[in-house]
């Protein structure tokens, strides 16, 4: 480390740390509070210099000024945030709502170039992640790493956000000309007379299709086990583009049924995907279809990236 921050030193290279204030706290059980900006922790932080620290962004980006000036990096090692980010899913206190609220006084705070206690004025540079979900994200480290974003993969914004850093109450942009495939949804028909056969057919949904929702903390945790098996089938449904080469999607040996109404249960939302981008994903990324519409799926983020960029 004391070799890297010497070149980072030498060549005037930033460097660069991802911060996740709401699992970092989580992971440290301490106030909910604290990851939020706008200092409403009932903890504070006092240092041995007389410092003061009220949320955990600062907290952390002055811990790491600490560590890099002992490791021998001066004031020319640039810190950047490369990525920070609060999920809306899969994860207690990952909701849209408290999303909102993180960015509301992040994003002013940054912008105001207040700087921290221990580096007061400087101007930080701060990437948000990410622009939209990603329903193939790996979950090893946690179901929420799929709600990252502050766009739902249908193009939606989920919160209100000003990237400007105004702290203006609006919405960002959505995307244009999304095609949501028709509505209609894939549940349990109730039938549990093999137990067996019900959780194999639930574990088949979820070992292709995203069942993060119902993990501990998630917006569908909640649920009754029928519940459950509903969403799994929906999400592996839908994750199909409900027909694949004309074969019914809501077989399920025999437990499933299409129903025309929303099954959604409150907070628990039963979505239904794009028509395109779905398709692309029947078989993972790798053939030619996926490398088309993954393709499609940078121009829409360009996109969405250049009508961010005009209105800031
Ligand atoms: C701080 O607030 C949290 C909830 O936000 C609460 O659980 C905890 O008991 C509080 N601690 C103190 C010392 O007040
Ligand atoms: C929170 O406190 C810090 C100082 O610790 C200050 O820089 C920041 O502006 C405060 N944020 C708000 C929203 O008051
Ligand atoms: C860091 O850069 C400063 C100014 O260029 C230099 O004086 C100092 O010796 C450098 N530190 C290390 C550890 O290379
Ligand atoms: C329920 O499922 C069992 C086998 O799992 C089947 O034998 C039975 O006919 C089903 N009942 C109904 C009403 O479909
Ligand atoms: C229940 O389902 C399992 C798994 O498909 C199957 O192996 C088993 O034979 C079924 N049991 C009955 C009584 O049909
Ligand atoms: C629903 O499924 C999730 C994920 O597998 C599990 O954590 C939860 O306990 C299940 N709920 C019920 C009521 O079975």
């Amino acid at each position: 480390m004391v070799e890297f921050i010497t070149l980072l030193n030498n060549s005037k290279a930033p460097f660069v740390v991802n911060m996740f204030p709401l699992i970092f706290n989580g992971e440290n059980h301490w106030d909910p509070e604290f990851a939020f900006i706008d200092n409403n922790s009932n903890i504070t932080i006092h240092d041995d210099n007389g410092l003061v620290y009220k949320n955990v962004f600062e907290f952390i980006y002055d811990s790491f000024l600490h560590a890099i000036k002992k490791a021998g990096g001066g004031p020319n090692v640039e810190l950047t945030v490369g990525q920070i980010g609060w999920p809306t899913d899969g994860y207690p206190g990952a909701t849209s709502a408290n999303a909102e609220r993180f960015f509301k006084y992040l994003l002013p705070f940054v912008k105001s170039n207040k700087g921290t206690p221990l580096r007061p004025g400087i101007s930080i540079e701060v990437y948000i992640h990410t622009l939209v979900d990603e329903n193939l994200h790996k979950i090893k480290l946690g179901a929420f790493r799929r709600h990252w974003g502050v766009y739902n993969n249908n193009g939606q914004p989920k919160y209100k956000i000003d990237f400007s850093g105004q702290g203006r109450d609006m919405y960002p942009t959505s995307a244009k000309g999304v095609v949501l495939m028709p509505k209609r949804w894939c549940v349990f028909n109730g039938n549990t007379t093999n137990q067996t056969l019900v959780q194999q057919m639930f574990d088949l949904a979820c070992q292709e299709a995203d069942c993060t929702s119902l993990s501990p903390g998630g917006s569908c945790h909640h649920l009754n086990y029928v519940q459950n098996v509903s969403y799994a089938f929906n999400r592996f449904y839908q994750n199909k583009a409900q027909y694949n080469n004309k074969v019914f999607l809501c077989e399920f040996g025999g437990l499933g049924k299409v129903v025309p109404d929303d099954p959604s249960v409150g907070t628990c939302k039963f979505p239904i995907e794009i028509l395109t981008a779905e398709i692309a994903d029947t078989k993972g990324m790798i053939n030619m279809a996926g490398h088309r519409l993954s393709g499609y799926w940078t121009v829409l983020l360009l996109s969405l990236l250049l009508i961010i960029g005009i209105y800031m």
